[in-house]
């Protein structure tokens, strides 16, 4: 059976994956940084006997060490690398009104947190058969696709982690280890909707990352794809 970690499995993009990895009989180890708050969460595992709930906050290097402790010997198929944060304070995001706590807040949770977790399980996905890392990264974070949401924080997290798994992607190439950067498109989650034009279905866009995960071979290995099959520049 094959296993795939998630990060951020609570709610949202993460809570789908889960949902459509256990119900495709894979076994399921969902994080969330609150287990005892992650009601929809917690009812998945209760119906399904494949889901583990594990506690992981990404920005917290020492509660990931800790999970990978906790997980040390458990081949991880495929990472998804799912948890982010944005901010519907789009004021204090543009220049002229830079609130540089809240950037850093947004880096350390969106850049450094999946590159901390893929380190520490990295381990974990060498000993699999699939040893495929990705991420939920954005358009947004594309250097040559600009698009009308000019806020810094987020769009700069997202560039310098594709770079992360760019560079992350050549180096394990001798080991067998694929890395792909996905884009769900603008998916109707709590984070979607605190932007005007949310289209996506949340079954949709995972449905789309999950066949782009599948299709992931070395050859790939390092590429920026969206949900809909599409390539995204850099
Ligand atoms: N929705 C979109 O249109 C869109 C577009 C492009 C990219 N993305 C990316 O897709 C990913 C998932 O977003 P979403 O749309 O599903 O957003 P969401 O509904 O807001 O869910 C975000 C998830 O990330 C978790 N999270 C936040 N900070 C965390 C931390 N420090 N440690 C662990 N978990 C943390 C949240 O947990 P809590 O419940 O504890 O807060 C929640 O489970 C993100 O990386 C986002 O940047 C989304």
């Amino acid at each position: 059976m094959s296993t795939v970690l998630i990060t951020g499995a609570n709610r949202g993009l993460g809570l789908e994956f889960a949902a459509q990895y256990a119900g495709d009989g894979w076994q399921v180890i969902a994080s969330c940084r609150s287990p005892e708050k992650a009601e929809s969460l917690k009812r998945l595992a209760g119906e399904n006997g494949q889901v583990k709930i594990v506690q992981i906050d990404v920005s917290d290097h020492a509660s990931v060490d800790a999970c990978a402790a906790q997980l040390f010997g458990q081949p991880v198929d495929v990472l998804v690398n799912n948890a982010g944060i944005a901010s519907n304070d789009f004021a204090h995001q543009m220049l002229g009104g830079f609130d540089f706590e809240n950037w850093e807040n947004i880096l350390r949770t969106n850049t450094l947190g999946p590159m901390k977790v893929s380190e520490a399980f990295l381990p974990n996905v060498k000993a699999s058969a699939q040893k495929k890392i990705t991420v939920v990264s954005s358009t947004v974070g594309s250097l040559t696709d600009m698009n009308e949401y000019p806020v810094y924080p987020y769009a700069t997290s997202k560039a310098a982690l594709n770079k992360g798994m760019r560079m992350m992607a050549e180096q394990l190439r001798n080991d067998g280890v694929s890395v792909l950067c996905l884009c769900p498109g603008h998916a109707k989650t709590d984070m979607g909707m605190m932007a005007e034009g949310a289209s996506v279905e949340v079954t949709d866009a995972v449905l789309g990352m999950r066949n782009e995960i599948s299709n992931l071979t070395m050859a790939t290995s390092g590429s920026f794809r969206r949900y809909n099959g599409e390539t995204i520049s850099w």
